[in-house]
């Protein structure tokens, strides 16, 4: 696949189906997205791919917590939609809008995302990237380097992907069940598997005018 048809191709898939992903395949993603620049190729991220019983095991424990009123800790901080950026918060505010309005109606697209977010979109594999907790910014933006070129390689090899807060709300759980070291933090979890043929896939997101973004000085 064309490099700028998988850019075009690549969105955030909210259903999977139970199609496993083969290792070989998880593999070679893994690999060529570490391809990925990063400062002075200090390449500070780890990727631990989980499946099978262990992603079950994190289903299940995220799912207790989530009934429990629990919203996560994590461990990139979140911040209120209010305070962001003005431009920001009208993007996220637009994809909101938009997002709802392709359901036919508030509650089947309230009952809808609220599904996919539970069962962590029902994907076969989750990649947790992780960097130490003793690294500058500059390793987060590396770790999205990284991400972005995974999630091309996947979308070239004809998978779906998206990438999450939501999965790594609980990293105490992750810590615990995957057996990731103390000293690491977890950066972003990417769903991966193949699109269910849903609603809710068929979903597009806006990006700005070119001209609102690229800013040309003389
Ligand atoms: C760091 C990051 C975290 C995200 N977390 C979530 C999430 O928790 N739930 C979700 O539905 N989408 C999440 N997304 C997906 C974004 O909503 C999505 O990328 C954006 O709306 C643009 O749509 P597209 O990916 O389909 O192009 C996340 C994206 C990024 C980059």
């Amino acid at each position: 696949m064309e490099l700028q048809d998988a850019i075009n191709r690549r969105h955030s898939v909210r259903q999977f189906t139970d199609q496993p992903v083969g290792k070989q395949t998880i593999t070679k993603i893994v690999e060529l997205a570490q391809r990925a620049p990063s400062w002075v190729n200090s390449q500070p991220w780890q990727v631990y791919c989980a499946t099978g019983k262990a992603l079950q095991a994190i289903k299940d424990a995220y799912r207790e917590q989530d009934a429990t009123g629990n919203h996560g800790n994590p461990d990139l901080a979140v911040m209120s939609r209010e305070d962001w950026d003005s431009q920001a918060q009208a993007n996220m505010k637009q994809w909101r809008h938009e997002i709802v309005h392709h359901f036919a109606d508030f509650d089947e697209a309230h009952a809808k995302m609220t599904q996919a977010s539970e069962s962590l979109y029902d994907s076969p594999v989750i990649l947790y990237i992780t960097i130490p907790q003793n690294t500058p910014d500059w390793s987060i933006f590396d770790a999205g380097l990284f991400a972005e070129n995974l999630m091309l390689v996947a979308t070239a090899e004809g998978l779906g992907t998206i990438p999450t807060y939501n999965s790594v709300r609980f990293p105490a759980i992750l810590h615990r069940v995957l057996g990731v070291p103390e000293n690491e933090r977890f950066i972003v979890g990417v769903s991966l598997g193949y699109p269910a043929k849903t609603t809710i896939n068929t979903y597009r997101s806006a990006r700005q005018p070119i001209e609102e973004t690229l800013h040309f000085k003389n």
